[in-house]
């Protein structure tokens, strides 16, 4: 879910709307606003996107106040509907809140509050927690702010919440455990939201507020930061914002997922500048080094990762193992956390992660921690939560990924891996100095090739339009490039709702055969590389049963080109590399596809680009 909130001289309007708009990524299935005048509380709501609580509110409150705050919903507890929508007002019609994560232990606070004579409306743990922050400030006669902390204190779960009350007006109080916060500072106003983005136009000052504090934010006095614990006073770190606008912005591309498909040459290169020094035959990455010796006496490497972010984590499998000879084993974050994992002390765990703030990844990060692990982080966005857990890191540098579905996020987290295995293997010696030298040049040129495979947009703009209405599809590939069938087919089913699976292409044989006929479009990766032949045998096995195959082959390709109904031709590099081309005709596929099929594209039904519940 996404929060945002102003205080201050602007019409609050247009600045929540707006920003709930940026913060869509995080969810929409539903959304509301409160505003308030000086004199009434005005409240919208409704069941679907912010731009459908545009056109509701415009007709259903008078849009004025300066002071307010909005949501825009993910659903964990009740179906999205308009009930079910923050913010939340609590039974004396004063308190407002909304709300982002789960209250575990809502049922004994309802059941409670529910003795004490109140009501409920909605099914939602927002609406009891609205109502304990009431109860509570009744009770002992409490200020907002301490009233806040009072029911926080009884709260089990994960949350980020702002509350507004009336009888205080200048005053918005604003909390966070386990879902992220931040708050803009501008010349008398303030905002609070989910991430920087809705306002970076009106301030680049903004505190990131830690687990477990809270922020009392009010007009003409200074922000008050206290642990929601021990009520300790924080003093208040103001950082500059290095993200500008036309970074979320589309900059006249139709969807962002299409214009991160572009940027993906651009950030490639972002990503390993001031790491990869092919001249020099160096890889100078600080958080490396600083825990290289951790790396080299690991004997094992666990990554944990959920979504696409696991599917880097797989290629990565096998380029560690190639390279660095360190075994590897990848895992969803939420099988590892519930599973009583084995770590040892001499395992490094590698947390990889987009958003930074995905809750399974983030718990089970923190019981490799526990259990004595080296725990180092690969994510794109700058200060989030999985970044400031980890021991060590490296960042992505992708940039704001908006699109729902993940693109260069993907190849920028397999190119820093790829670094680090590159670093691992120079150090370990487990690779010959003209590999390594060879390796670094082949992955300076990658962005390069990267701008080639995304000339192949037309061709596969056309084959989309033979495959669009197809029920099923499947993707294959071998080696380095199985990782990228499971992205493939991962994209495709999330934006256009196409049931699809990826495959070893081996294992075909083993069952996904039986569904092969002339109605299956089968995708399948097969640049020039080890074990070339053997695609080649199942691209043959594919084509007597009749299926249709799209197949992505290197410049020049001859062999496969006689078998499939369509090739896709992307540049020759090492095998190792060619996930990072691979995968691109790929994403545009899937992108062609759901635009033809008119899905939406950057906002599919029911994901949220970061899912901060377990
Ligand atoms: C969600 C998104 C996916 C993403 C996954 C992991 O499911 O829709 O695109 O891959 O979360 O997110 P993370 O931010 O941890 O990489």
């Amino acid at each position: 879910c996404g929060i945002v909130g102003y205080i201050g001289h602007r019409e609050a309007y247009p600045v929540i709307i707006k920003g709930l708009k940026r913060l869509e990524y995080r969810g929409y299935d539903s959304a509301g606003v409160v505003l308030y005048d000086g004199t009434d509380l005005k409240l919208s709501k409704t069941k679907g996107k912010v731009s459908d609580l545009e056109a509701r509110a415009e007709k259903e409150i008078s849009l004025n106040g300066s002071i307010g705050i909005g949501h825009t919903r993910w659903a964990t507890h009740g179906v999205p509907n308009d009930v079910n929508s923050h913010p939340h007002v609590s039974n004396s019609g004063n308190l407002v809140i909304v709300h982002n994560g789960i209250i575990e232990n809502y049922e004994p606070l309802k059941k409670e509050l529910i003795n004490r004579g109140y009501v409920f409306h909605s099914d939602t743990d927002t609406e009891v927690l609205v109502n304990l922050i009431e109860e509570v400030k009744k009770q002992d006669n409490l200020k907002l702010g301490k009233a806040v902390q009072v029911a926080l204190n009884q709260v089990v779960g994960a949350y980020a919440i702002a509350v507004f009350d009336k009888e205080r007006p200048n005053e918005i109080v604003a909390a966070r455990l386990g879902s992220p916060l931040a708050i803009g500072v501008g010349k008398d106003e303030f905002f609070v939201a989910s991430d920087a983005s809705p306002f970076i136009e009106y301030t680049s000052n903004a505190i990131y507020l830690e687990d477990e504090e809270m922020a009392i934010i009010r007009l003409h006095k200074p922000l008050k930061i206290r642990k929601i614990k021990d009520d300790t006073l924080v003093d208040p770190y103001i950082q500059e914002l290095q993200m500008n606008l036309e970074q979320i912005e589309k900059g006249g591309y139709d969807h962002f997922m299409l214009k991160e498909i572009y940027e993906q040459p651009s950030v490639i290169k972002d990503t390993y500048r001031g790491r990869l020094h092919a001249n020099e035959g160096l890889i100078k990455m600080a958080g490396i080094e600083d825990n290289l010796q951790k790396f080299l006496n690991a004997d094992r490497i666990l990554i944990i990762a959920c979504g696409t972010s696991w599917h880097a984590g797989l290629v990565a499998e096998y380029i560690f193992e190639e390279f660095a000879r360190i075994p590897v084993e990848v895992e969803y974050a939420s099988e590892f956390r519930y599973r009583n994992p084995i770590i040892r002390p001499t395992d490094v765990v590698i947390a990889i992660s987009q958003s930074g703030e995905t809750a399974d990844t983030l718990a089970a990060i923190k019981l490799a921690k526990e259990q004595g692990a080296f725990v180092f982080g690969v994510c794109n966005v700058v200060g989030s939560s999985i970044s400031r857990e980890t021991h060590a890191g490296a960042y992505t540098h992708a940039g704001p990924e908006i699109g729902v579905a993940s693109t260069k996020a993907f190849t920028t987290q397999i190119t820093v891996l790829t670094l680090i295995a590159l670093r691992l293997a120079q150090a370990k010696g487990t690779m010959n100095n003209s590999d390594f030298h060879r390796y670094l040049q082949e992955l300076e040129l990658i962005p390069e090739k990267v701008a080639e495979a995304l000339e192949t947009n037309l061709v596969a703009q056309t084959i989309a339009a033979v495959y669009k209405d197809a029920p099923n599809a499947l993707y294959l590939g071998r080696g380095y490039n199985f990782p990228v069938a499971l992205e493939g087919a991962l994209k495709l089913k999330e934006i256009s709702y196409i049931h699809a699976e990826g495959y070893p292409a081996a294992e075909m044989k083993h069952g996904p055969i039986a569904l092969i006929d002339e109605h299956m479009p089968v995708f399948i990766i097969a640049p020039q590389q080890e074990h070339y032949d053997k695609i080649v045998s199942n691209i043959q096995e594919i084509k007597s049963r009749s299926g249709k195959i799209i197949a992505v082959v290197t410049k020049g390709d001859t062999q496969v080109k006689a078998l499939a109904d369509h090739v896709i031709e992307i540049p020759a590099t090492s095998d190792a590399l060619s996930p990072l081309l691979t995968t691109i005709p790929l994403q545009l596929l899937s992108y062609h596809i759901a635009v033809m099929r008119e899905c939406n594209v950057d906002q599919p039904r029911n994901l949220a680009k970061s899912v901060t519940v377990e």
